[in-house]
C-alpha cells in the first residue's frame, strides 16, 4: 500500500500558485462571507485565510450574525459582486436553516464563484466546459495527476451525491473516462458495487462506512469524509484495515483536506485571471 500524500502534493500546488502570483505581480483578493459562528466553519475559514496570506492572496472576511436575513446576506454578496477589488467570493456553508442556500449561492457572479457552486458553473461542469471546478473534486483530480493515476476505463464508485462534493467529483472523473457508479443513502448493494470498483471515492461523513470486506485487493481509495470522533478526526474509511488491501489510499487527515485548500488558491487565481482577461 502506498499513501496518497495530500499534504505533500498540496505544498507543491501552493508554491506554484505563490510563484505565479509573484512573477506576474497579480493582486488577487478572496472575500469569505460567514453567517453565524459554527465552530467547524470558523476553523476552516482561519486555515483558508492563512493559506491565502502565505500565497500572496488578500483574504477578507465578513462575519454576519446568525439572525441575518437572507435579503441582508444577498445585499452583501451583491456589493462584493460589484467591488472591483474583490475577485473571488466564498459563502461559507452550511448557512443557517432560515436561508435557501441555492438562492443565496446563485447571487454570486459566476466569474467570482470560487467554489464553482452557482447553477451556471455547475451547468458548465455538466457540459464539460467548466472554468471553475469545485475545490474538493479539483483537489482529487490533482491527486490522481500527482500519482499518475489514469482513470481511463477504470470502474469507479463515488459514494455521496452532494452538489459540493459527490456529484461534481463523479462528473470530473467521467470526463477523465472512468466508468462511474454513483451511490447514496438509498443504494442497496453498496458492498458489491465497491468490490467491483478499481477506485472508491467516499464522501459521506460516516466513520468506518467503508470496511475491508468491501474493498478489492489493489483498489485505489480516496477518503473525503471528515468526522470528529472524540478528540480525533477520521474519514469514512476503516483506514487501518483497508490500507492493507488498497494499492493507494488517502489518509485523514492529510489526504483530500489539504488539497481542497490548495485548489481554492488555484481557483482564486483563476477567478482573478478571468476578470482581468488574462489567458
Ligand atoms: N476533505 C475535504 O476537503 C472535504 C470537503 C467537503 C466535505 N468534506 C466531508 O465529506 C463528507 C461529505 O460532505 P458533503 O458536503 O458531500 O455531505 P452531505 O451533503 O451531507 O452529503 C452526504 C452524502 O452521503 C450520502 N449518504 C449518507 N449516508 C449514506 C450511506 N449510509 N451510504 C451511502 N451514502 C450515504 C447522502 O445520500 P443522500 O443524498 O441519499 O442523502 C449524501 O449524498 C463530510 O464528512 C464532509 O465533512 C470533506
Amino acid at each position: 500500500m502506498y499513501i496518497i500524500d495530500g499534504k505533500e502534493v498540496s505544498k507543491t500546488i501552493k508554491n506554484k500558485v505563490k510563484e505565479e502570483i509573484m512573477v506576474n505581480n497579480y493582486k488577487p483578493c478572496l472575500l469569505v462571507i460567514m453567517v453565524g459562528n459554527n465552530p467547524a466553519s470558523l476553523v476552516y475559514i482561519s486555515s483558508k485565510e492563512k493559506a491565502c496570506n502565505k500565497a500572496g492572496i488578500e483574504a477578507r472576511t465578513i462575519m454576519l450574525p446568525e439572525n441575518t436575513s437572507q435579503k441582508e446576506l444577498i445585499d452583501v454578496i451583491e456589493k462584493a459582486n460589484n467591488d472591483k477589488t474583490v475577485h473571488a467570493i466564498l459563502v461559507q456553508l452550511p448557512l443557517p436553516n432560515h436561508m435557501d442556500t441555492k438562492e443565496v449561492i446563485d447571487t454570486i457572479k459566476p466569474e467570482k464563484d470560487v467554489d464553482g457552486l452557482t447553477s451556471t458553473n455547475q451547468g458548465k461542469l455538466v457540459l464539460g466546459n467548466a472554468s471553475i471546478i469545485p475545490c474538493t473534486p479539483k483537489g482529487i483530480l490533482s491527486l490522481f495527476d500527482a500519482y499518475n493515476i489514469d482513470l481511463t476505463g477504470k470502474n469507479a464508485v463515488v459514494i455521496g451525491r452532494s452538489s459540493l462534493v459527490g456529484k461534481p467529483t463523479a462528473l470530473v472523473m467521467l470526463q477523465r473516462n472512468a466508468t462511474i457508479t454513483m451511490a447514496h443513502s438509498k443504494t442497496k448493494n453498496l458492498k458489491e458495487i465497491c468490490l467491483n470498483s478499481d477506485i472508491i471515492v467516499c464522501a459521506v461523513g460516516k466513520p468506518k462506512l467503508i470496511t475491508a470486506d468491501m474493498v478489492k485487493e489493489g483498489a485505489i481509495v480516496i477518503d473525503v469524509g471528515i468526522n470528529r470522533v472524540y478528540d480525533t478526526i477520521v474519514g469514512d474509511v476503516d483506514y487501518y484495515n483497508v490500507s492493507k488491501l488498497a494499492s493507494r489510499i488517502t489518509p485523514v487527515p492529510g489526504g483530500v483536506g489539504p488539497m481542497t485548500i490548495a485548489s481554492l488558491l488555484e481557483n482564486v487565481v483563476e477567478c482573478y485571471k478571468i476578470q482581468k482577461n488574462i489567458k
